[in-house]
Formats: structure tokens, sequence, C-alpha cells
């Protein structure tokens, strides 16, 4: 079964502590989320720190989510002002408190990133960073060079002084950007990243080169051999849903179409995914929602859990719950269902779209009574899997 996720995008403090990690030179910086720690890290690094929003969204400074604190009391304040502040529809939970770089001269450009048009990878760099590299490559591409990487060679010292070269770098910083280049190079293929981009790298007061914000993404296609990676994702974030039903203890995959699905055992879950998307084609392309096995003790509360989880996605037009009763009997599950909607009552949620519900196996004449018994309006009855993915489709086609 295909999973969504393919990329996951960091944090800028996340990168910073890969970049550190891997010899790119950066600033101390440490994350916290509550106005006070602003103080305690600012004092730490000496009393003055740029507090920095911490959202997965360009644009943050003009945004006003980077100001500079002169004392620890004004970290204070400008942590304050940014805790909770809206950047482009993300809400900031998280800032950092950075160093503050000397002096700033000069603001560059550079990036690694995986060109798959070009079935390679690919060096940016340009002398005009700071701002929107997408700007200066749609304005004034020139400013713009872009190297192609070979995956064997990787980036030696040569290698970076040709990138540095091609981006017209002063000479001054050559030799510094180039070594930036290769310790980025490592960071990119150590952390099987997909992009790895620092903008601004600043040439500050005193010459040396820093990186002072970053971006990388990572290839989660690569987490069998990245352990650490599990923790830099944030998983609340990426799915809500999946959150709550890993809360839940439930097994449960978000999909991209309008019907929910649960079923009893790995098996049947996916091949409940297969008939629903075939008979989605009869019925203008509806497909699965998600993928949730509710296991062999499927529970009345098990059953009310995963019913609010998939009733809870804005996404799902319609439910089918497809059970072959074994060890569980079809009128236990059947008396879940029934029990689940009630709680579910109970707890206020507002029950309104329709579910389908398929018994076959062990005890199914049994549960299909009491089904029949409970006359619930939302729930309908089909004793056929393709027939019961077929209704199931049509009502999420019909909403
Ligand atoms: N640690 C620092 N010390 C001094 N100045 C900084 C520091 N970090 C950032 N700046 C200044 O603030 C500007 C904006 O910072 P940064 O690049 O991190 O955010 P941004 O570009 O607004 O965000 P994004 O990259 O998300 O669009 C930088 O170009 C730099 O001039
Ligand atoms: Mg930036």
């Amino acid at each position: 079964m295909e999973k969504g996720r393919t990329r996951v995008d960091l944090f800028e403090y996340q990168a910073r502590d890969l970049f550190a990690k891997h010899g790119v030179p950066v600033l101390a910086g440490e994350v916290i989320d509550t106005p006070e720690a602003a103080r305690e890290a600012t004092e730490r690094l000496g009393g003055r720190s740029v507090v920095k929003a911490q959202v997965k969204v360009g644009g943050r400074g003009k945004a006003g989510g980077v100001k500079l604190a002169g004392t620890p009391d004004e970290a204070v304040a400008r942590a304050t002002d940014i805790l909770g502040m809206d950047i482009k529809g993300h809400t900031v939970h998280k800032v950092m408190i950075a160093e503050t770089a000397p002096e700033i001269a000069e603001e560059y450009y550079v990036s690694y990133l995986l060109d798959r048009t070009n079935r390679t990878f690919l060096a940016m760099a340009s002398v005009a960073g700071g701002m929107d590299i997408e700007e200066v490559a749609a304005t004034t591409p020139e400013k713009l060079a872009k190297v192609p990487v070979d995956a064997n060679e990787g980036v030696s010292l040569e290698k970076a002084r040709e990138i540095v070269a091609q981006a017209k770098f002063p000479a001054d910083v050559a030799e510094q950007v180039a070594e930036v280049m290769v310790t980025l190079w490592k960071t990119f293929v150590a952390e099987d990243a997909l992009l790895v981009e620092v903008n601004p790298l600043a040439k500050v007061a005193d010459g040396r080169v820093i990186a002072l914000d970053g971006k990388v993404s990572l290839d989660d296609n690569a987490d069998f051999r990245q352990p650490d990676h599990e923790d830099l994702v944030d998983h609340a974030a990426a799915n809500p849903l999946e959150a709550a039903a890993k809360a839940k203890g439930l097994n449960y995959v978000k999909l991209d179409g309008q019907v929910g699905i649960i079923g009893n055992g790995a098996g049947l879950v996916m091949s409940t995914l297969d008939v629903v998307a075939y008979a989605g084609e009869n019925h203008g392309g509806v497909k699965p929602a998600n993928f949730l096995d509710i296991g062999g003790g499927a529970s009345a509360e098990v059953m009310a859990n995963g019913l609010e989880i998939i009733l809870g996605d804005p996404d799902v037009k319609s439910v089918f719950v497809n059970v072959f009763g074994g060890i569980t009997a079809c009128d236990e599950v059947a008396k879940g269902i029934v029990q689940a909607l009630e709680l579910l009552k109970e707890k206020g949620e507002d029950v309104t779209k329709p579910l389908v519900v398929r018994l076959d196996g062990n005890n199914a004449e049994l549960g299909r009574k009491i089904l029949s018994d409970a006359n619930h309006p939302l729930v309908q009855r089909v004793d056929t899997m393709d027939g019961a993915a077929d209704k199931a489709a049509e009502l999420a086609a019909a909403k």
C-alpha cells in the first residue's frame, strides 16, 4: 500500500542541529515553547539573542517572526509576541533563541537537492541570498549557479570550488564557502536528504561565513537506516487523525479518498481498499479514505474509537464496516457497532454519515439480526463484500 509521506520537512532548529553535527558553521541556538524560557536561553547567550518563529513556511522575517532582543527581558517580550502568532496559516508553537550574528556584511544562498527531472543531484549557489530564491531564479537567473552533482563522485573540495567559481563568490570568502559546500554535501548524503538549503549564508563583520537559516527535507524512504529521524517527525502536525489514532492504539493510515473503511484483520482491510477503489470507479471515482484494522477482538469500545476517528475526518462521506467473524463472532461485532453509535451519541458526537455494514463468517446470521433489530437510521446492511463496497461508494458519491 502506498503511504502518503515521502518527504519530511524539518524546522529551522532541527536543520541547525543537523548542520552542526556535520560541520556546517552555525550559531548557537535552542528551541523553547514558553516566553519565560527565552530569558534563560538569552542569558546563556550572553544577554542578547534573535527570537525566531519555528514554522515550516517561508517569509517568517517579513511576517514579524524574526526579532532581535537586546536583553533577556526583551527576549521574553519578543517570544510573547511571536508564540501563538499565525504565519500564513501556521501557528507558532516554538521559537528558537539564536545567538546574534556579528554585523552582517553580505548574504548568500547555497543548496543541494534531488533533481528528479534530470535524474541527478543539483548544487545551487548565489551571491544574491537572504531573499526569496525563487524570485532570484525568476528575475535574475544569471545570479543563480546550478551545477549537477554526480551521486558517485559527490562534492570534493575541487568540485565545491567549481560551484563557488560558477556563482562568482568574492575571492575573500570563496574558500570558506567551498568548505561549507563540502560539509553541506556531507549533511545531504549522511542524512538521506532531498533538500538542504542555507539562506542566508552570511558573511559577518569578523570575516566568518555562517549559516543563519536552514531548510532540510529528509527522504523517509531511508527511514530503515535512519533510526534517529523518527524523532524529527512532527506527527501531530503531519496528520492529526493519524496522531489521534495512534494515541488510541489503532492501526490507522489516512488516505485521500471519501469512503471510510473499518475492518478486522490487515488482509481483509487491504482487500476492502481494493474493492472500494474498484467500485468507486462506477461512482465518479470515489476512493477509500483510510486504512483501519481494528484487529481480532473488536469490542464496542474499539469500534467506537475507530468510528470516532473516521467520522472525524472531514473528507469521509460514508463508512464501510467490513467484518469477517472468526475468533470474534459477528454478533459481538454487531453489538459493538450498535453500542459504538450510542457511545458517540452520549459523547455528543453528531453522527450524520451513512454506514454500510457487511458481516460474514462466525455467527453472521445472529449479527445481522442484531443490526436489523437495532434499526439505526444511518446503518445499512449489505451481506456481500462487493455489494457493500458498491453501496458505500454510491453513498459517498451522492454526498
Ligand atoms: N542569528 C541571527 N543573527 C543576526 N541576524 C539574523 C540571525 N538570523 C537571521 N538573521 C537576519 O534575519 C533575516 C531573516 O532570517 P531568516 O532567514 O532566518 O528568516 P526568513 O528568511 O524570514 O525566514 P524564511 O527563511 O522562513 O523565509 C536574515 O536574512 C538575517 O539578516
Ligand atoms: Mg531565510
